[in-house]
């Protein structure tokens, strides 16, 4: 039997991309299904953008400052998103809210460090510290308009443990959240999404 073509996927980050990291190391087995075609950021000169080099893949900088609006900002990237025609895309550890513009033409899938709707935003490991929270973990949902607020695909669990200090919790939050989203974004690939009364779903 052959194997399907993969389905494409352009990669958002602002980072470090350990998670692009762990998309492209899937992605060199065909039958994961997804081919990475463009990896995109909002910032240059980050580690992000070199793995992506490495690995030889496409990659593209919009960034907000660059722009005169946000509206245009948003604008700008959905037209670097057209150029490449994802099936959807991957906000891994991009630390911008997607405008309208990319919203109405792409499903997003982000990946956030704690269990939504518990400590969304930029700084939900230092929040979920801060507030004593015994288990925190990660989630990877649909990005909506609004702060991580979007259907949730799927979770894990990461224990605090006493003594965590931000970079502790965040570094064993992310050995869970690299497998998460890897198998995340494979099923996506492989199989849809289905979105029923706000629930998202993978058959
Ligand atoms: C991840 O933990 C992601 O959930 C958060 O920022 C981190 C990005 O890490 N939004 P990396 O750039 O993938 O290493």
């Amino acid at each position: 039997m052959s194997t399907p073509e993969p389905t494409g996927i352009v990669v958002l980050i602002s980072g470090s991309g350990t998670n692009l990291q762990a998309l492209i190391d899937a992605s060199s087995d065909p039958a994961y299904g997804v081919r990475i075609l463009a990896v995109g950021a909002d910032r240059d000169g980050i580690a992000g953008l070199r793995r992506a080099d490495a690995a030889g893949l496409e990659t593209f900088v919009c960034r907000v400052p660059d722009h005169p609006t946000r509206l245009a900002w948003d604008a700008a990237l959905a037209a670097r998103l057209d150029a490449h025609a994802p099936a959807f895309v991957v906000s891994a550890g991009f630390m911008r809210l997607l405008g309208p513009e990319v919203l109405s033409r792409y499903v997003v899938l982000n990946t956030h460090p704690a269990l939504l709707p518990a400590f969304p935003g930029a700084h939900a490991v230092r929040d979920a510290l801060a507030a004593a929270a015994e288990v925190t973990g990660c989630t990877v949902h649909l990005v909506d308009a609004g702060l991580d607020t979007g259907p949730v695909l799927a979770q894990a669990r990461v224990e605090v443990v006493p003594g965590d200090t931000e970079e502790t919790l965040h570094a064993r939050i992310k050995a869970v959240e690299h497998p998460l989203l890897v198998e995340v974004v494979g099923r996506a690939a492989r199989e849809g999404i289905t979105v029923t009364d706000g629930k998202a779903s993978i058959p």
